[in-house]
């Protein structure tokens, strides 16, 4: 555990306590909660003795039935396949779950760099290797480079679209390439898609679960977390090969037993409500991108900012030799921003920041980003 990085959300967040007033483009949050009828089913379900009691370890029956539902007509991923899902208390521990069925101690997971941190921060405890293979200018996959990374001891290949911590959407052909790897070596294919529905303009998200034989070596990780302002419910889920089933169950037994019963009642009204629910706010979401885009884009050539066509983030690259969680603490103490450094994500080979604006609303973008902008424009001039 010493050798594992310390959630940097937390480490930000200690300073950001200590600079009342700071404007947070730091955390992954959505600035909207659940939809009501979640709220009003999770009120109802108070009085039922069943609420408080553990109910079935993989989740209870209608929310599997409705996520059965969702991943057909959502994602193209159909159960009858010989899939088995799982209800997690979200999308991070169905990753564990994922890497403690498929690992043993000593094997390699490769993860494209940047990477979400947490995935990282998993491998290593089960005592396994993150091979870390770059993505090109753009962040986008290099299914060349993953393919040289793969050795006797690989197990899994991860890939997130949309990209935290870039934004980047990974086309489909690039994830089949990838998804075609894994078959051919006889590898899973973790597909982590929690933004699933955040993409912009002409970007599509596609379900590598849904491809041709996929079914057999794809393990697909979504969450309600982003999607409906969930996140304090706990609610992810997986979708898995059967023959994952007796380890993932052993797992989720000893970690879970089974998910909060009053937020899996809660997730089956949410997803009722259907994606048409975040729909409602991608328009604003696409807003307040635009914005941050544009006005980054005024710092070239001191900075880059590759194209972000989803989640709610972008990756900046400072053009100069810089340290950045120096740059970052600068940032809160001096202009009440904070942003997290791109080390965190793996991204060590220069300068980098994670700049999350999905908890933005466009009456704050405009003073968040003006603080980032002049803030980054003063520290990075007086730097060279
Ligand atoms: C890529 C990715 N995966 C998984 C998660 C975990 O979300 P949760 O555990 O809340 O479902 C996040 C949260 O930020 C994320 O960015």
């Amino acid at each position: 555990m010493d050798t594992i990085q310390a959630p940097i959300i937390a480490v930000i967040g200690d300073v950001i306590r200590q600079h009342p007033g700071t404007i947070s483009l730091g955390q992954g949050v959505v600035h909207y909660g659940p939809p009501q009828a979640a709220l009003d089913a999770a009120r109802a379900a108070l009085p039922q003795p069943e609420t408080h009691e553990y109910q079935d370890g993989a989740g209870i029956p209608q929310l599997l039935a409705a996520i059965d539902a969702k991943l057909r007509r959502d994602n193209g991923i159909d159960r009858r396949n010989g899939l088995r899902v799982m209800v997690t208390a979200g999308g991070n521990m169905a990753f564990v779950h994922a890497i403690l069925a498929i690992t043993q101690p000593g094997d390699e997971v490769i993860l494209p760099v940047p990477f979400y941190f947490n995935h990282e921060m998993a491998i290593q405890m089960a005592d396994c290797t993150a091979v870390l293979v770059p993505t090109d200018e753009r962040y986008q996959l290099n299914p060349d480079a993953i393919r040289r990374a793969i050795t006797p001891r690989t197990r899994a290949i991860v890939t997130v679209t949309p990209n935290n911590p870039t934004g980047a959407v990974f086309p489909e052909e690039a994830l089949r390439e990838v998804n075609d790897l894994c078959a051919r070596h006889g590898l899973f294919h973790i597909s982590d898609e929690v933004y699933e529905y955040f993409t912009y303009g002409s970007a599509r998200h596609a379900s590598p679960g849904a491809f041709d034989g996929a079914h057999e070596h794809t393990i697909s990780l979504f969450s309600l977390s982003k999607a409906y302002g969930f996140a304090g419910w706990r609610i992810g889920y997986m979708a898995y090969p059967e023959r994952l089933h007796d380890a993932i169950a052993k797992v989720q037994d000893t970690v879970l037993v089974c998910p909060p019963v009053l937020s899996q009642i809660a997730a089956v009204a949410a997803m009722e409500a259907g994606p048409a629910y975040c729909r409602q706010y991608l328009q604003s979401f696409a807003e307040v991108r635009d914005i941050v885009l544009s006005e980054l884009r005024a710092l070239e050539p001191l900075c880059t900012v590759p194209p972000a066509d989803g989640a709610f983030y972008c990756f900046l690259r400072v053009n100069a030799r810089a340290d950045p969680m120096a740059i970052a603490e600068r940032l809160i103490r001096e202009h009440r921003v904070a942003i997290v450094p791109g080390d965190a994500f793996g991204a060590t080979d220069g300068c980098y920041f994670r700049i999350a604006y999905g908890a933005l609303q466009k009456a704050t973008v405009a003073e968040g980003i003006g603080r980032l902008v002049t803030g980054l424009r003063e520290i990075l001039t007086g730097w060279k």
